[in-house]
């Protein structure tokens, strides 16, 4: 009997350690494949009953029963030891550092364009203006035949811009806004700037880029004259420059005008006195303008007898470098964020 007990001992010793050296699942599967099975060494204990008298049998199985319990409850310590170490070792390589710093998105600014835009658009507002964007891809028949301009007229060739087809082209002004906006007002009077952006076929260097920003000024009614439109871009020059600036209006020509002007403010560099920023001039052309042609009228359904109109054009990027001291126009383009972000306020 005592060497059963013995056999019993060493049997269920050989298990444990088999399970406490167990370092996976895999392990203890195969302990309990090969160890445990019911044609394992210990499960053939079983037939030793046969050989013993009942008081033995008591006593064997009473001891074969300890036994297993014994290894069932080291087998269940086992299993959820490793169950937890790994659970940990999970837990490790997902670990988040929620001390680590974060990405830090810097603040970009407003494109210098967009800010002269707005507030360009802003003072036109505040005096009544409505703002009516037109297309960029527009027809032969707006961008030139609607603004006098007429196929074989010498001023197409000044705008040559990017045609779709024979008759589609990038738009080379927002003049052809105006008519766009005379169509739909159908011969009720109106004022309105149209913003927008513009191409041309153009060298690209500092000062000339095939893109180009524009903003297009109309008032029709009756009994609007050329003193209106020089008081309304006075008026708009100084908001957007200064008081201190003065505006002189030269005679000019554009087909669609009648008779046309080009607008000059007082150098803000030198204030009149010349330097190199106003080419020793002491005045720096920032628009054109004119009173609307009696045949651009009448395209747009009003009569010339009765309404008339001023018309201008300014150049953004023009009053974007002025105005933020930019040296090449090309910067405006580019979006690149340390330029962007220099100019969150204008240098007046
Ligand atoms: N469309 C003209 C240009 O792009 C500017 C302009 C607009 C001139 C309105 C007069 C009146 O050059």
């Amino acid at each position: 009997m005592d060497d059963l007990l013995k056999k019993i001992a060493e049997i269920k010793e050989m298990i444990i350690s088999a399970i406490n050296a167990s370092k996976d699942e895999n392990d203890i599967r195969a302990v309990k494949e090969n160890l445990l099975s019911k044609k394992s060494e210990f499960s053939a204990l079983g037939r030793y009953f046969r050989e013993l008298s009942v008081e033995e049998r008591i006593e064997f199985g009473q001891a074969l029963n300890v036994a297993k319990e014994d290894i069932a409850n080291r087998l269940s310590e086992k299993e959820k030891a490793l169950l937890e170490a790994l659970a940990e070792k999970k837990l490790k390589k997902e670990r988040l550092d929620v001390t680590l710093p974060g990405y830090r998105y810097e603040d970009g600014g407003i494109n210098p364009l967009l800010e002269v835009q707005d507030e360009i658009l802003s003072i036109f507002v505040s005096m009544g203006y409505e703002v009516y964007e037109g297309p960029d891809i527009e027809s032969d028949y707006y961008n030139f035949e609607r603004m006098n301009i007429p196929f074989d007229h010498p001023a197409r060739e000044m705008q040559d811009s990017f045609y779709l087809d024979k008759t589609t082209l990038m738009r080379s002004h927002t003049s052809p806004a105006q008519a766009r906006m005379m169509d739909m007002k159908k011969g009720e009077p109106f004022r309105v700037v149209c913003p927008g952006k513009c191409f041309r076929r153009d060298d690209d260097d500092a000062m000339h880029s095939h893109q180009f920003m524009q903003i297009e000024g109309l008032v029709i009614d009756r009994g609007i004259s050329l003193a209106d439109l020089k008081g309304t871009l006075e008026l708009f020059l100084k908001k957007l420059f200064g008081e201190k600036r003065e505006i002189r209006l030269r005679g000019s020509y554009f087909p669609f005008t009648e008779p046309s002007v080009e607008v000059d403010i007082s150098c803000a560099e030198c204030g009149g006195k010349g330097c190199s920023i106003c080419k020793n001039t002491g005045f720096i052309e920032v628009l054109g303008a004119g009173m609307v042609h009696p045949n651009v009228l009448k395209m747009g359904g009003y009569d010339p007898n009765v309404y008339s109109g001023f018309a201008f054009g300014v150049g953004l990027d023009r009053i974007a470098m002025l105005k933020y001291g930019i040296s090449d126009i090309r910067d405006l383009y580019t979006n690149d964020h340390r330029f962007v972000k220099q100019f969150k306020k204008g240098r007046f």
